[in-house]
């Protein structure tokens, strides 16, 4: 199956349509007295994207709280999931953020906020039977765009936005084999499944128009050694790198440096894209390295909380 039809610029929808069907009835949005319809996406054929932690713009541009059910990870884990995400301006207390969980019908909620926040982890820590686990803290880097990343050199890689689905989960599934995120640190939760939602995350992402893919292919085989797919939000001229990895046998050749550099300059010159962000666990020393090396800066910290029943 071939993820993409055309150059970089669009990646072409490959799996099947999307279906939607109503569950909870009321959808958590902003404070516990404001809700909406709620629609359940059935795994594997959905568009929306906003449970896969790419949206930048929801710890930034909002001051408004969000605990919404997360189907995907929902039918994931087997629990009634929901994610938390507390901005960087929310105006609610810690108090009431823990209250906001205490009382939410579900099994497990991660819950996502500024590091700043440093009493929230003691606050959810005392809502009565919710049991509260510290899993990760991610970091936020940007890269300006403003002005043109310049060209590395690459010598034994080329450039190809069009791959066979195949060998893309392939590179994933050896690029992520043991990495640890916020599922692998929960006991509760079966650390197989880190990768197969990265290969789930890639597959979703693709069958958007927003998604841009470009992946680094060995010259002399034609496989894929490494990737960057990333999101555009084409109205703010801003990005978002979802998944990027290499393969293990092709690392600390540069292969990551010029995806980077060459996914920038794509972007800026096909989508006006002039800020990319990009996220990943603050132990990722390997990666924070690289972004450094390239000029990003950091935006901003998160700490994640998983609270489930007792
Ligand atoms: C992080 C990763 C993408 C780097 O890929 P790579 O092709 O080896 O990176 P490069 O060769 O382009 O290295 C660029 C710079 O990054 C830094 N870097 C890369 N790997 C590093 C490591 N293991 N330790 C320290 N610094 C490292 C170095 O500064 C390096 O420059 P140098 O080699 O001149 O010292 C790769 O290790 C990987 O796929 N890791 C697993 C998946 C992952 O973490 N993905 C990112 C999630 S956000």
């Amino acid at each position: 199956m071939m993820i993409s039809e055309s150059s970089f610029h669009h990646v072409a929808s490959v799996i099947s349509s999307t279906s939607r069907e109503s569950v909870f009835g009321e959808r958590y949005v902003g404070t516990t007295t404001e809700t909406r319809h709620f629609t359940k996406t059935i795994v594997g054929a959905s568009t929306d994207i906003r449970t896969l932690n790419i949206v930048l713009d929801e710890y930034v541009a909002t001051d408004v709280p969000r605990l919404e059910a997360s189907a995907r990870e929902t039918e994931r884990f087997g629990l009634r999931v929901a994610r938390l995400m507390v901005p960087v301006g929310c105006r609610h207390d810690d108090h009431e953020l823990a209250a906001m969980c205490e009382s939410a019908p579900f099994d497990l909620i991660f819950v996502r906020a500024p590091i700043e926040r440093a009493g929230l982890g003691a606050e959810l820590s005392r809502a009565a039977g919710r049991e509260i686990r510290a899993v990760e803290t991610l970091v936020y880097f940007e890269w300006d765009l403003a002005q043109s990343p310049s060209a590395t050199q690459q010598q034994s890689f080329r450039f190809e936005a069009v791959v066979p689905f195949a060998s893309l989960r392939s590179l994933i599934e050896e690029s992520f084999a043991g990495y640890k995120n916020h599922y692998s640190a929960n006991p509760l939760l079966s650390a197989a499944v880190t990768v197969d939602a990265y290969v789930e995350w890639a597959q979703t992402l693709l069958q958007g128009t927003s998604s841009r893919l470009l992946a680094a292919c060995d010259k002399s085989s034609g496989d894929p050694i490494g990737f960057v797919l990333s999101s555009v939000v084409s109205d703010a001229r801003s990005a978002e790198v979802v998944l990027n990895g290499v393969s293990p046998k092709r690392q600390r050749e540069g292969v990551y440096a010029g995806l980077m550099t060459a996914t920038a300059q794509r972007l800026r010159a096909e989508d006006g894209v002039l800020r990319l962000a990009i996220s990943t666990q603050s132990t990722n020393f390997a990666v924070i390295e690289a972004w450094k090396k390239l000029g990003l800066r950091e935006s901003l910290r998160l700490n994640t909380f998983h609270v489930s029943r007792a």
